[in-house]
């Protein structure tokens, strides 16, 4: 059409050039008159899920740094009494501190500190009732705390597999079955998983991380399934890279820290970018959603629909490995 009208002026055909342009705008004018008010609405209906949150419990795990720190500060802006998990302490202490300084014109809750190791399974179940004693019920928990692996499988320990395996799925397999029974009852509740888009695609080099982000995504299709009945909304969020310590607290095939902070790592979305989007995802109860630039979608498209080229793409870059 635009072409068309370039040619009809070239040629001077003014009158023809006006008609075209008429009928442009009234075309135009039309598609804003049906999507305005379809704009206007998905925006007030966000608006008001957004407001739904407030005074939600929010459970956050590996809540002492990265993109958890950056979800409890969205969630505690939105109103809502968060509390912060993880191992280390004092993290715990000033990603509290943190949030009662920078938003102290918010009305909210205190938050709460509840210290706790993923891996050690016997202790969650306990420290959820300490949860739910002070707070009373869980709203929505967000299974965030993971560790990484960087390392191939000749070379990693089953240790190493064992661990990450232990952290990322169990520990939160664990955790969610800890929190399930109180929303069954309550006939109410959000189970929020943080996958990667390695559940979606598995990479050389972090065999153990994407078997466990992978048995995250399967676990909670599942139990999306069988709780739909109970009003429990499960989501799964897969981010792609995240300018986080995950790199540099990655494990190798030794079980060692990994210590780097990788390119793509460093060049990934900020934590707070993916906390705002997740926080989103979670008040319109959004099934999945995944995070990430062009170049992971394709490759999650090609490893459906075209997988010989995924897997030669894969060995390639096994092939140009730095760990080698
Ligand atoms: N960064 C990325 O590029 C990226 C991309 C996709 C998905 N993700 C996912 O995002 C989530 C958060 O990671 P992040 O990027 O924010 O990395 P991070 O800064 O290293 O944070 C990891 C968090 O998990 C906690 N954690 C680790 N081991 C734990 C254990 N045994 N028990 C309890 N908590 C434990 C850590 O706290 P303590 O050390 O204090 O225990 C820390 O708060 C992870 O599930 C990760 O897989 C990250």
């Amino acid at each position: 059409m635009f072409f068309h009208m370039i040619e009809l002026t070239l040629q001077n055909r003014m009158n023809e050039v006006k008609k075209l342009y008429e009928s442009l705008s009234l075309i135009g004018s039309l598609s804003l008159a049906i999507s305005l008010p379809w704009i206007i609405y998905k925006a007030l209906h966000l608006q008001r899920s957004l407001n739904n949150l407030f005074g939600k419990v929010v459970v956050i795990t590996g809540a002492s740094s990265g993109l958890g720190e950056a979800l409890a500060h969205e969630f505690y802006m939105k109103g809502c009494q968060v509390v912060l998990c993880a191992r280390r302490r004092q993290e715990l202490d000033r990603v509290r501190t943190d949030l009662m300084h920078s938003h102290s014109t918010v009305q909210t809750h205190p938050p709460i500190i509840i210290p706790l190791d993923l891996a050690d399974l016997d202790n969650l179940v306990e420290n959820l009732k300490k949860i739910i004693t002070v707070t009373g019920k869980v709203d929505i928990l967000i299974n965030n705390g993971g560790v990484s692996h960087r390392g191939n499988v000749l070379s990693t320990n089953i240790d190493v597999d064992m661990k990450i395996m232990m952290v990322n799925y169990f520990g939160t397999v664990a955790l969610t079955k800890a929190v399930l029974p109180d929303m069954v009852k309550r006939n109410e509740g959000h189970i929020v998983f943080i996958s990667s888009v390695q559940g979606l695609i598995a990479l050389p080099e972090r065999s153990a991380y994407s078997a466990s982000k992978h048995a995250v995504q399967a676990f909670g299709d599942s139990l999306r399934a069988e709780v739909a009945d109970n009003n429990i909304s499960v989501s799964v969020i897969s981010p792609g890279y995240i300018q986080t310590n995950l790199s540099l607290n990655a494990l190798t095939g030794s079980g060692d820290s990994y210590g780097q902070m990788d390119d793509s790592t460093k060049s990934g979305y900020t934590p707070e970018y993916v906390a705002k989007k997740i926080v989103k995802a979670v008040a319109q109860k959004k099934k999945e959603m995944i995070i990430s630039s062009m170049l992971p979608k394709i490759a999650i498209f090609l490893r459906k629909y075209l997988p010989s080229l995924y897997f030669f793409a894969m060995a390639r870059r096994a092939k140009k490995s730095s760990l080698k």
